[in-house]
């Protein structure tokens, strides 16, 4: 019975490494990228989920039946949840209306409460997402904030778990590793592991347009934010977890680039992922372009987050893509004309 898992939790992590053959094909580069969505809750956070609620438990901040809050674009929302199953504690997660459907009505269906707070306002103001979660944590007795973008037990989840399997997994033979950067927990806690065990691996965090984090690591300054689609990653202040000493290189991507890459990655790799996925390859790709030199020949390890499931109604619904002003690709034409013809009159061809 040496395979069987105790529970869930125990089957988080060991997430296989793949190699882009496709959408990488023209470049001086290679491209293998970490499957995290492959994890039970699916995503990376099913990671810092059990880290931080099992740390808290440890440390007798979180009891087993006991109240965890958290401020959560979703997938954290889904590791806690998977955690409060196993340990019977009842969950609240706080996020914002920027979130997708699916995300929203996952957390909704493990049983936990579901506050949604306007994404038009700014971190600081009090209706913002990080604002109540952080008013209810105080306010409910016994109740433990899990704080993701704080607690350093996420960065330190990555450095005991992310790093050290990427490291077996290459035998540590790559040169850049690359994540979008959102609480800053991945990219933080993986490098820490990797640059203690060498001096090659270089950390390469990925941003998109309208975040402040790239143009921070340049100027130390604190611009203003612009609002951007891409779920997960980015931000309008600095959260603890991104240590920007431990970050070598920072790239951007944008949108359109990140959702055209996403659903490329479906159609040419059959690898079916979230938003942050589609921007951390396409934001690797502009580094590569960007420093020709520096990347020649070099190989890349890169984390996709999440799974394309939370997303159907969002960056894989054309319709919404349009209505966002996003240039969607056209299937096949020649075929989609000649299926319409035989299909008859009464058929619909789906976009
Ligand atoms: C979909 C998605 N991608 C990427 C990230 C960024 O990871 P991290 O918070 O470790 O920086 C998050 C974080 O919430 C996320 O939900």
């Amino acid at each position: 019975m040496k395979s069987i898992k105790a529970n869930i939790l125990e089957a988080i992590g060991h997430t296989p490494i793949v190699r882009l053959n496709k959408v990488a094909k023209n470049l001086p580069v290679e491209i293998l990228v970490k499957c995290e969505f492959m994890n039970p809750g699916g995503s990376i956070k099913d990671r810092i989920g059990r880290h931080i609620c099992q740390k808290a438990m440890e440390r007798g901040e979180l009891k087993p039946g006991g109240v965890i809050v958290e401020a959560t674009s979703g997938n954290t929302g889904m590791g806690i949840a998977l955690f409060a199953a196993v340990h019977g504690c009842q969950a609240i997660f706080v996020m914002s209306d920027k979130q997708s459907r699916e995300k929203i009505d996952l957390l909704k269906s493990t049983g936990s409460i579901v506050v949604i707070c306007p994404s038009s306002v700014d971190s600081k103001h009090p209706d913002s997402y990080h604002s109540v979660a952080h008013k209810l944590a105080k306010e409910i007795p016994g109740a433990y904030y899990a704080d993701q973008y704080e607690n350093e037990d996420n960065y330190l989840s990555h450095y005991y778990s992310t790093g050290p399997e990427i490291w077996e997994q290459t035998e540590g033979d790559f040169d850049f590793f690359a994540a979008g950067v959102g609480t800053g927990g991945t990219i933080s806690g993986t490098s820490k592991f990797f640059k203690e065990k060498s001096t090659r691996i270089k950390s390469l965090g990925i941003d998109p347009e309208g975040s402040i984090l790239l143009p921070y690591s340049k100027t130390k300054k604190m611009g203003e934010g612009a609002p951007y689609l891409v779920e997960g990653i980015g931000q309008d202040y600095l959260p603890g977890n991104v240590k920007f000493d431990l970050i070598d290189f920072f790239a951007n991507v944008n949108d359109q680039q990140s959702f055209s890459m996403t659903r490329r990655l479906l159609k040419e790799e059959g690898i079916f992922c979230g938003g942050s996925c589609g921007a951390a390859v396409a934001g690797t790709i502009n580094f590569v372009n960007e420093n020709p030199t520096l990347t020649q020949g070099k190989r890349f390890v890169v984390i996709l987050p999440d799974s394309g499931a939370r997303y159907l109604s969002k960056l894989y619904n054309k319709t919404w893509l349009k209505e966002k002003g996003m240039d969607v690709g056209v299937e096949n034409e020649t075929l989609t004309l000649r299926v319409k013809e035989i299909s008859g009159t009464n058929a619909r061809i789906e976009i």
